[in-house]
C-alpha cells in the first residue's frame, strides 16, 4: 500500500438524491452533454435517425443501441490529449419492443420480422467514433478516418488455442476460424498497446434450440443455456446459426473476448480464445512486474468465478506491432480465496491436476472451451456475480465489484453473506504491486446494503448519508486522482440506479456519495475519464426499458420528442 497517494484531495460537491424520473440528475456545479445516441450517424453518408424508417443498411452506419463499455483513446494515438480522441463503445443487446413501434415485449421472439431482426443485428456490436471538444462541447466527427461499426455479423477471426477446434466448425465455416459477429458485448478493457478488448458476456439468450437434444448437452447446461423456441430476440427464426438444433457448434463460437485495433479499421477483430470461455463481463488490463500483460476477467453469473490471464511474453513497449498476437499465448488462472487472506491463482493448464483425459480434456483447447468445468475441477471459489475489476492507479490494488447472489446458501470467506441480494466489493492486493504473482492478498472492501438496516450488515463509512449507500455494484472506474466511481445495476432496494464516488483508502474510505441519478429504468455504465480527469464519459443504457406499454415509450430520454423513443446514449460530464 502507498498511503501517501492513496487518499486523494477531497472531491467536494453537494450530494444529490436519487430521483426515479424520466430525466437524469447531476450534482450542482457540473454539466452533462449528450455526446451520441442510438441511431446517430457516425459516417458522413449515414441517414439521420428516424424510428419509422429503420433499415439494417442505415443501422450499420449509425451508432448502435444499448451502449455499455465506453473507452476514450486520445488522438493522436499516445498523445495523452484530453480534447480529442476515439470513443470505443459496446452495444450489448437490442430492445425490439422500444425499437419497433407496435411490437410488444412478450411478442418479440414470436412476431419480430426478418427486417427487424436484421436491424437488431446491425445495431449490436461495437462503435468506434472520433470525438473532439470544441468551445467546451464534444462533437462527433462524422468524417473521422477511424470511425467504424462492428456488428453482430461482421467477420471475426478466431485465434489462440481453440481456433480450428472440431467443436468450432460449422457448415458455414469448415475451418473453425472465422465467425460472423460479436454480440452481448458488455464491458471491456484497453490493452497496454492501445487495442480494445470487448467482452461477450452471455450468448445463451441469443440462441434457440432444445438443450435436451443437443449432442453436448452437459456442456450447454454448464454454460446456462436453456431450451427456447426462438431465443429471446427471435434471431433464430431467420438465421439458422442462432438455432443450435440446426447448428450445434455455433454457441461454441461465442462467449469469448474479442480484440479490436481501433487504429486499423481494415483489420478484422479477433476472438482471443486463450482468455477462456464464459460470461465475460470485462477485461481490465495491467502489467506484471516483468512486463507481461495481465487481464482480469469476471464471469458475471451467480456462483461463477474470477479469472486472470498472464501473457507468455512481455509487452513490447517500443514496437506496437509485436504485440499483435500477444494474447494468444499465456496462462489463464482462476481464483481461490482462502480464509487466511490469501488469493491463489490456480492455472488452467491441460495435463495439470485434474485437467486430463480422465476428465474428458485432451488438449489445452478442450480446457479453454469448457473453462467453467475446468475451474470447477480445480476447486475455484464460487462468487456472487463478479463484474468490474479495476486496479487503483497509484497503489495497484485491484477492486472487484460483485453485483450479488440472492441464491447463495453456503457462504465462503470472499462471499460472506447468504442470500446476498445487495452485493459487495473485494480488494485484491498483488504483492509488491506485481499483477503477475501466483498469490495475492485480499480482503472484503465493502458489504453493500442499507446502513440503517442492521440485517443488511453494510460496512459503508459511518458518515455515509441516506443517499450515499448503494447496492448491486457493477461497473467501477478510478479517476486519475484515485477516487472510485461505482455504477449500480439493480436497482434492488434503492429502487433506482446511479453513480456514486468514494475514496478507497484513508480516513474517508468507504464514504460513498451520490453524484448522478440515471434516467428511469436505465443503468449507467463504464465511467471513463480523459487523461486530465476533466471529462467523464458515462454510458446510459436501456432508459425506460420496461415502458413499451406506456404512452411515454414513444417519447423519452434524452430527446423527449413526440414519436422518438427513449434512446441509450453516451454523455460527457464536466465541471461548469
Ligand atoms: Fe452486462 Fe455483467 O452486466
Ligand atoms: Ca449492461
Ligand atoms: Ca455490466
Ligand atoms: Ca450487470
Amino acid at each position: 500500500r502507498a498511503p501517501a497517494q492513496a487518499s486523494p484531495a477531497p472531491f467536494l460537491f453537494d450530494e444529490i438524491a436519487l430521483k426515479p424520473t424520466a430525466d437524469d440528475h447531476l450534482a450542482a456545479g457540473f454539466q452533462r452533454q449528450v455526446v451520441i445516441r442510438w441511431g446517430d450517424p457516425i459516417f458522413a453518408d449515414a441517414p439521420a435517425f428516424d424510428v419509422t424508417r429503420q433499415h439494417s443498411a442505415a443501422a450499420r452506419r449509425q451508432f448502435g443501441i444499448n451502449n455499455d463499455y465506453t473507452a476514450f483513446l486520445p488522438l493522436p494515438p499516445g498523445s495523452g490529449r484530453s480534447d480529442h480522441g476515439l470513443l470505443v463503445v459496446n452495444h450489448e443487446y437490442p430492445l425490439p419492443q422500444l425499437m419497433f413501434p407496435g411490437l410488444r415485449a412478450d411478442q418479440v421472439a414470436s412476431r419480430i420480422t426478418r427486417a427487424q431482426v436484421d436491424v437488431c443485428i446491425a445495431a449490436c456490436g461495437v462503435s468506434v467514433v472520433e470525438v473532439k471538444r470544441v468551445d467546451g462541447r464534444w462533437q462527433v466527427m462524422a468524417d473521422g478516418r477511424w470511425n467504424r461499426r462492428i456488428t453482430a455479423d461482421t467477420p471475426i477471426r478466431i485465434s489462440g488455442p481453440v481456433a480450428g477446434h472440431a467443436k468450432l466448425r460449422t457448415a458455414a465455416d469448415a475451418t473453425g476460424r472465422l465467425v460472423l459477429g460479436t454480440h452481448d458485448n458488455c464491458n471491456g478493457g484497453v490493452t497496454p498497446w492501445g487495442t480494445i478488448l470487448t467482452c461477450e458476456e452471455g450468448s445463451a439468450d441469443f440462441f434457440a434450440g432444445t438443450v435436451e437434444r443437443h449432442p453436448d448437452r452437459a456442456h450447454l447446461e454448464r454454460n446456462h443455456y436453456e431450451t427456447s423456441p426462438h431465443g429471446r430476440y427471435g434471431w433464430a427464426r431467420f438465421h439458422d446459426r442462432f438455432d443450435f438444433d440446426r447448428t450445434p457448434n455455433e454457441p461454441n463460437r461465442f462467449e469469448w473476448v474479442v480484440e479490436i485495433d481501433p487504429f486499423d479499421p481494415e483489420a478484422p477483430p479477433v476472438k482471443r480464445t486463450a482468455l477462456g470461455r464464459f460470461a465475460h463481463e470485462g477485461a481490465h488490463c495491467a502489467l506484471a512486474a516483468d512486463g507481461r500483460a495481465v487481464v482480469y476477467l469476471g464471469d458475471d453469473w451467480e456462483f461463477e468465478y474470477c479469472y486472470r490471464f498472464v501473457s507468455a511474453r512481455p509487452v513490447d513497449r517500443a514496437d506496437r506491432a509485436k504485440n499483435r498476437d500477444l494474447l494468444d499465448e499465456g496462462t489463464l488462472s482462476v481464483a481461490r480465496f482462502d480464509g487466511d487472506g490469501t488469493l491463489i491463482w490456480l492455472p488452467l493448464v491441460f495435463g495439470q491436476g485434474p485437467l486430463t483425459a480422465a476428465n474428458g480434456f485432451h488438449s489445452q483447447a478442450d480446457v479453454l472451451l469448457e473453462t467453467r468445468r475446468a475451474a470447477d475441477l480445480l476447486g475455484a471459489t464460487p462468487m456472487d456475480s463478479p463484474e468490474g475489476f479495476e486496479p487503483h492507479p497509484q497503489t495497484g490494488h485491484v477492486f472487484v465489484a460483485l453485483t450479488g447472489n440472492p441464491a447463495r446458501a453456503a457462504v465462503n470467506p470472499a462471499n460472506p453473506r447468504a442470500a446476498n441480494g445487495h452485493g459487495h466489493m473485494l480488494e485484491l492486493i498483488p504483492p509488491g504491486g506485481d499483477h503477475g504473482a501466483d498469490r495475492f492478498g485480499w480482503r472484503v472492501f465493502l458489504l453493500c446494503g442499507d446502513p440503517a438496516d442492521p440485517a443488511d450488515g453494510a460496512t459503508f463509512h459511518p458518515e455515509t448519508s441516506a443517499e450515499g449507500w448503494f447496492v448491486e455494484p457493477d461497473n467501477i472506474g478510478f479517476d486519475p486522482a484515485g477516487r472510485l466511481w461505482v455504477c449500480s445495476d439493480g436497482p434492488g432496494v434503492r429502487g433506482h440506479d446511479g453513480l456514486w464516488v468514494m475514496d478507497v483508502a484513508g480516513p474517508q474510505a468507504g464514504l460513498s456519495r451520490l453524484f448522478y441519478s440515471a434516467p428511469i429504468q436505465a443503468e449507467c455504465c463504464s465511467p471513463a475519464f480523459t487523461p486530465d480527469g476533466e471529462t467523464m464519459f458515462l454510458s446510459i443504457q436501456h432508459p425506460a426499458e420496461r415502458s413499451e406499454d406506456l404512452a411515454s415509450a414513444r417519447t423519452g430520454w434524452p430527446d423527449f420528442q413526440p414519436g422518438v423513443p427513449p434512446r441509450s446514449a453516451v454523455i460527457a460530464i464536466s465541471r461548469k
